[in-house]
């Protein structure tokens, strides 16, 4: 664990089980899955299905999701870029504490920096994240707009909407990459479990 951050009063208390007891103990590897795109990409519909799937294999799975964080945890957070980055500071530090838990976290995020993407990264530990661009165009996003977003940012109700009137930094090098456009659910679904499992 990095204690880099801790101020002189602050003193980390070292326990007797590691990470890799806790791994041992589940059988399995901890894991952060990140997923970014666009909202209506698909990261939720996709993340949803994955997590079925590892609960089928019995594996030790967790899912994060913007909307149900935005709910709690990060309910006092906006969307101004200073905001975003807050929000997904914490998302990344907690999703490194699941995956120091031994568990497969998914996360679905819009994330649009890659500055955060690779804090989020950092945090996991490189050996221990996979980065998942779920690619659609802001159009094709639009026309699925499965919460009316894109129809509200287009009448001018929602600030800062990412694609609209806020930016997307698509990733520099994601692990993996999911047209779905092109890609049914079930083979973007099949494409993250062989990313998880190789
Ligand atoms: N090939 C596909 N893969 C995934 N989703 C698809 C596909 N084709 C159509 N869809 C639809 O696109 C929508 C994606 O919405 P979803 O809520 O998963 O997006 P999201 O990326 O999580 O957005 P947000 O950032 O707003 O949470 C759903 O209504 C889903 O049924
Ligand atoms: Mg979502």
């Amino acid at each position: 664990m990095n204690t880099s951050d801790s101020n002189s009063n602050i003193i980390w208390h070292e326990g007797k089980i590691t990470y890799d007891d806790r791994c041992e103990n589940l059988g399995q590897e901890g894991m952060v899955v990140w997923f970014t795109g666009l909202s209506g990409s698909g990261k939720s519909t996709i993340a949803v299905e994955v997590e079925r799937e590892l609960i089928k294999a019995r594996k030790a799975v967790y899912r994060l999701d913007g909307d149900n964080i935005r709910h709690g945890l990060n309910s006092d957070l906006g969307f101004s870029a200073e905001d975003r980055n807050e929000n997904i500071r914490r998302i990344a530090e907690v999703a490194a504490l699941m995956k120091d838990a031994g568990l497969i976290t998914l996360a679905s995020f819009i994330s649009p920096f890659q500055e955060m993407r690779d804090f989020a990264r950092k945090k996991a530990g490189e050996d221990n994240f996979i980065e998942i661009y779920v690619k659609a165009d802001v159009e094709t996003c639009a026309q699925r707009d499965p919460k009316g977003l894109y129809d509200k940012a287009k009448k001018g109700e929602i600030d800062n909407f990412t694609g609209i009137s806020s930016p997307y930094e698509e990733p520099e090098e994601p692990e993996l990459v999911l047209d779905t456009t092109k890609l049914s659910l079930e083979e973007s679904v099949k494409k993250v479990l062989t990313e998880i499992n190789s």
